[in-house]
């Protein structure tokens, strides 16, 4: 393909590494509506080395290293990204520490900082606590002060989470999550969960919530196996649950979904925003993201095959190279 050209509010950007998210998965599967049809180059992130900047960007200039949030199309040499999801990092940060930043910290950040503000002292619920949002999720949380339980599919990541502060971790294929916050929160319930699994797991979810409680939804891992047959994705869509408006105000919860990409989109100052501060406070060595894997370009399928296995912890990241 072309080497792309920077219009106006756009940064080229040589790709040093590029991020891999599970969106990848739902994409390459045909399951995630907003990529482009396919055969598409997907990709939400990259990090490298500024080429050129369209006319009226001040924050990047050529030459600068940087992280770019796209809106699909890293995994490439080059790419173009709009200037308000780039940012300029350390020249010493880690390709992997750097492209968890984009995607899987902005959202954790959005979501835990900017759509739900997390009180200090809240008990906090998250699903797949391993992963790249699971792990940003969890920093942002401990660094709030809440009591953070975390499910996690395996041992291995019973073992990382807890090393990484957890202070409750749950394995949910030996124990159900509902009966473990049942058993360990105060009165069986939590003020904040964040859900990236989908179907049941957040009509279950919505049981456990506290007064005051906000069940954040921003992703449906459960659904990447699911066919594309009408009548089953109506059935997975209804294991969700049905809820009426009344029954969020008489118990004062809150159902809150996040899409990065429309906030990009639609309000690219608070993506702006939102990878500045996670940028800043991983330069403070305050946030620190956890790498589960660096391949080289010749791995990438091998790295696909591992994120969409559950076999990845943290942020995975795929080098160029030469
Ligand atoms: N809304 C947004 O803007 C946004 C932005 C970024 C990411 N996301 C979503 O956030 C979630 C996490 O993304 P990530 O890139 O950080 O991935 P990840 O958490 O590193 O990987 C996905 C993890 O989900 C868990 N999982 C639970 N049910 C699963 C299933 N049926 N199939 C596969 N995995 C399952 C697995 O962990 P266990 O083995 O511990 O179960 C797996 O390792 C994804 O659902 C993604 O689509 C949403």
């Amino acid at each position: 393909m072309p080497d792309p050209t920077p219009q106006a509010n756009e940064v080229l950007v040589a790709v040093q590494a590029f991020g891999l998210n599970f969106a990848d998965v739902m994409a390459m599967r045909g399951l995630y509506q907003d990529c482009p049809p396919l055969p598409t180059v997907i990709g939400y992130e990259t990090v490298g080395i500024v080429e050129q900047v369209g006319s009226g960007i001040t924050h990047v200039a050529a030459g600068d290293r940087v992280v770019a949030f796209t809106r699909f199309g890293a995994y490439a040499t080059k790419v173009v990204a709009r200037a308000e999801g780039v940012v300029k990092i350390p020249e010493t940060m880690p390709n992997g520490v750097a492209a968890a930043l984009a995607t899987q910290y902005c959202t954790a950040y959005y979501a835990a900082c900017v759509a739900i503000n997390l009180q200090k002292g809240e008990h906090v619920l998250i699903h797949a606590a391993a992963g790249g949002v699971g792990t940003a999720l969890m920093q942002l949380a401990l660094r709030a002060g809440c009591t953070v339980y975390g499910t996690v599919g395996s041992e291995e990541k019973i073992n990382l989470i807890t090393q990484h502060g957890a202070h409750h971790a749950i394995n949910y294929n030996k124990r159900n999550f509902v009966d473990a916050i049942k058993e360990l929160a105060p009165n069986g319930k939590v003020d904040v969960i964040f859900d990236a699994v989908g179907g049941s797991s957040v009509r279950k979810g919505m049981g456990l919530l506290a007064s005051g409680g906000r069940m954040v939804c921003y992703g449906a891992a459960s659904m990447s196996q699911k066919s594309k047959n009408i009548f089953k994705t109506i059935k997975s869509a209804a294991e969700f649950g049905i809820y009426h408006p009344a029954q969020f105000m008489m118990r004062s919860v809150s159902l809150i979904g996040v899409n990065m990409l429309r906030i990009a989109d639609d309000q690219p100052q608070i993506l702006q925003h939102c990878l500045q501060q996670v940028t800043q406070l991983a330069a403070e060595g305050i946030l620190q993201p956890i790498v589960g894997g660096v391949y080289p370009i010749e791995k990438l399928p091998d790295a696909i095959n591992q994120l969409e296995n559950r076999q990845t912890v943290g942020k995975v990241v795929v080098e160029w190279g030469g």
